[in-house]
């Protein structure tokens, strides 16, 4: 389905596609859409630069002089000098040169501090931001190795990285902590940390180092930092998840926001996440989308889907052989890779390279389309090794980042769930789409134990036909955390006369759903909160976590669970419970005493009146584990009402990062949940607005 894609034909094919898609799109005459020229953008691309010869000349990469980019893997710009962040194992590999590093040999390997998330590297400098403790690292290059000559401590979990071209700027996104930090790389001092929206990740800089682009785990919003030289300023811009494929008239919910990329001219800014609900056949999730938005105006190069032009719903392609939409454009690939981990800009070719983190493929796409997933220049297929028992490739599982070398002929890429470094040979035979088994080298094993490993990889796996529907745990619940969604559970009845249980991102996305819409259900954060035995489920209904997992694999796909023996199932969920379990890393937490404010709001909290500890125990994580019927909350618009409104008691634990609450996601803050609450969970109703005050700030620190 989602194999390699050959052949000349093929690839002429889809660049017909883009441009009949660019032309049904400005024939839908949205408002907001972009006039044809600028879509096509061919001629429009190289303005900032220098690059030579006929303006359609494609642009060489060094005359671009690309920013430094900054990722799990970095190259240091004029050498093959790779850096890769491995988070698990807490280290940095180096590479002299990446280029001919056929064994393990080939790198060095230095210890950091905490676990590292993204590197930058020139020179003989590398900058790698630490999660817990926050901190951002300076090394010194020196021999092949490299020494710590500076450190600055950051708001905890610090995660992605952009640094300007003339090296003396940078800023840091702290995901958990949701803060951007703008430094003085000279003085190697931060100048201003700004307040941003939940888990900012990917940061990429515009060219003259003045403005700088964010990507959310969670929605849809970017962040727009400008004025990085004087007082920074933030702002929100909307970006439309994959327009064209939403129902019409609305504006889809996204995740997975880990990368951007910026064109090297300025003019477009690419970013690759989850569409949460987009259009198309069995596209129960949504699809996996790179939206490109100008910069300059901050609108979307895609305009809105209206009426019914473009996407037919999934009963209808059921019909039809191949293609999903009227305007006869493909219903595959839907989404050409899964869980979008890390985007490059490939200037040479105009196109972007993406790694999925799901199923393990690493895609190049035509930068210069409107919408560059149904522009599919060719996919490799990096997983080998595919587990004949448990399914999920055992090498390159997860790649989770990538730096193109000098050339930009060879792609560099690491993959986290089994630690190989993969050099894909981008030059060669434009449609050979899978390295050989020489270009991977293993840099590290599980470094918790073999069977966390087992989870670990299926954990992030979206191929294994038993363990998801093509998407992968990780997909929803990426690094333990949640995508802060809230899912349609949907029961209807089959031709077959059964019934079936699914999630679904949005219900117009299956028509027998448009009647019944489907009940809300909000994704729980997994990390740190899964000690309890059981039982598990909003409902309570699964004794132990590895039964909650067996039965959420029959909910999380299109269709149902096939008939699998269920030891199939219970094997992949126990090793998955002990992933969960061991693997998973717990978010920052601030190791300071309660403020005089939350101390007091301990005590409402635990106060026989407020009775919050009767059911949030505080000894077991603050839950009691059991389903309680409280009172009914209004029903959301776009579900269904609940038909049994009893609901376990959730463990508070995280409660500050994890926004919305309840299981339908209605209560977007503490405030308004503790404002609402009344008399429904325990007593609030007596609270002054002091108190109610304090119980906030104590709720903060669980
Ligand atoms: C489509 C998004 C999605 C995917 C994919 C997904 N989950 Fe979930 N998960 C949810 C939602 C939503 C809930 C809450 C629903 C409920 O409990 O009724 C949940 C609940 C859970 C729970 C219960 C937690 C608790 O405290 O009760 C566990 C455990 C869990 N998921 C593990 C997994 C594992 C392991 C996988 C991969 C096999 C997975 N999930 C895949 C969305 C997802
Ligand atoms: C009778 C048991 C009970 C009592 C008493 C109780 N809660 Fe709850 N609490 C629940 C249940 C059940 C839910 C889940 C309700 C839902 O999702 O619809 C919940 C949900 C919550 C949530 C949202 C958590 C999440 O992950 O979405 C917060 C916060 C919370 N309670 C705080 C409090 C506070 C503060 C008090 C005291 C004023 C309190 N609760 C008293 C049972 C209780």
């Amino acid at each position: 389905m989602k194999g390699p894609r050959r052949g000349v034909f093929e690839r002429m094919f889809r660049s017909a596609l883009s441009l009949a898609m660019i032309a049904a799109s400005v024939a839908c005459g949205d408002p907001g859409g972009a006039p044809p020229a600028a879509s096509a953008g061919t001629s429009a691309a190289v303005t900032a630069s220098s690059a030579p010869g006929s303006p359609d000349a494609p642009p060489r990469a060094a005359e671009l002089r690309a920013p430094l980019t900054a990722g799990v893997v970095s190259r240091i710009p004029g050498t093959e000098t790779v850096v890769v962040a491995d988070e698990d194992h807490r280290a940095l590999h180096i590479a002299m040169d990446a280029r001919r590093a056929a064994t393990q040999d080939a790198f060095t390997t230095i210890e950091l501090p905490g676990a590292p998330a993204q590197a930058a590297a020139w020179g003989d400098t590398v900058l790698v931001t630490i999660r817990d403790p926050g901190l951002l690292l300076r090394l010194r290059l020196e021999g092949g190795s490299a020494k710590e000559v500076g450190r600055v401590a950051l708001p905890a979990d610090a995660w992605g990285l952009a640094v300007t071209r003339d090296q003396k700027r940078a800023v840091v996104t702290s995901a958990w902590t949701h803060k951007a930090t703008i430094f003085d790389l000279e003085k190697l001092a931060a100048v201003a940390t700004v307040d941003v929206g939940r888990e900012p990740r990917g940061v990429t800089l515009s060219s003259d180092g003045s403005t700088a682009w964010i990507s959310h785990l969670v929605g849809a919003k970017l962040t727009k930092l400008s004025d990085l030289s004087g007082a920074p300023v933030a702002s929100t811009v909307l970006l439309p998840p994959s327009p064209l494929r939403a129902p019409s008239g609305r504006t889809l919910e996204a995740s997975l926001g880990y990368a951007l990329a910026l064109s090297p001219d300025d003019t477009r800014l690419y970013v690759a996440r989850h569409a949460l609900g987009a259009m198309g056949r069995e596209a129960w999730f949504g699809a996996a989308t790179v939206d490109v938005l100008r910069p300059k105006t901050g609108d979307a190069i895609a305009p809105l889907h209206q009426g019914n032009a473009m996407v037919y719903r999934s009963a209808v392609a059921k019909e039809l052989d191949t293609p999903d939409t009227k305007a006869g454009l493909p219903a595959e690939p839907l989404s050409p890779f899964t869980q979008p981990r890390d985007v490059r800009y490939r200037a040479s070719q105009r196109s972007l390279l993406v790694v999925g983190e799901g199923d393990n493929v690493l895609t190049e796409l035509d930068a210069q389309a409107l919408d560059p997933t149904i522009a599919v220049l060719r996919t490799f297929a990096l997983g080998r090794d595919t587990d004949p028992n448990l399914g999920g490739a055992r090498t390159c599982g997860a790649p989770s980042g990538l730096a193109l070398s000098e050339d930009e002929n060879t792609a560099y890429v690491f993959c986290r769930a089994t630690y190989d470094f993969v050099r894909v040979d981008l030059a060669g035979d434009p449609y050979v789409a899978k390295p050989d088994a020489a270009a991977y080298v293993r840099l590290g094993e599980d470094p918790v134990s073999a069977e966390v490993g087992v989870g670990r990889r299926l954990f992030y796996d979206a191929t294994d036909k038993i363990t998801s529907g093509g998407l992968g745990c990780a997909g929803c619940h990426p690094e333990g955390r949640d995508d802060g969604f809230v899912w349609h559970e949907a029961s209807f009845d089959t031709p077959d006369g059964g019934t079936r249980t699914n999630f679904v991102g949005t219900y117009e996305n299956v028509p027998d759903l448009a009647k019944t819409k489907g009940v809300a259900r909000r994704t729980v954060m997994l990390a740190g909160r899964v000690r309890a035995e059981g039982p598990y489920g909003w409902r309570a209904e699964s004794p132990t976590l590895a039964e909650r997992i067996g039965a959420g694999m029959g909910l999380h796909r299109w269709g149902g669970l096939p008939k699998h023996a269920p030891e199939n199932v219970a094997a992949r969920a126990g090793y998955m419970a002990q992933f969960i379990r061991q693997g998973l890393v717990t978010p920052p937490r601030a190791a300071s005493a309660l403020s005089p404010e939350a101390e007091r709001g301990k005590q409402v909290f635990e106060s026989k009146e407020a009775a919050c500890a009767t059911c949030h125990r505080p000894d077991t994580d603050f839950s009691d584990r059991v389903a309680y019927p409280l009172k009914a909350l209004p029903s959301r618009k776009d579900f269904e009402d609940e038909p049994k409104a009893a609901f376990k008691t959730p463990s508070l634990l995280f409660l500050e990062g994890r926004a919305p609450y309840f299981h339908d996601g209605s209560a977007p803050s503490l405030e308004r949940l503790v404002e609402a609450n009344q008399d429904r969970m325990g007593k609030t109703s007596h609270l002054s607005a002091d108190e109610r005050a304090a119980l906030v700030a104590y709720l903060r620190t669980l």
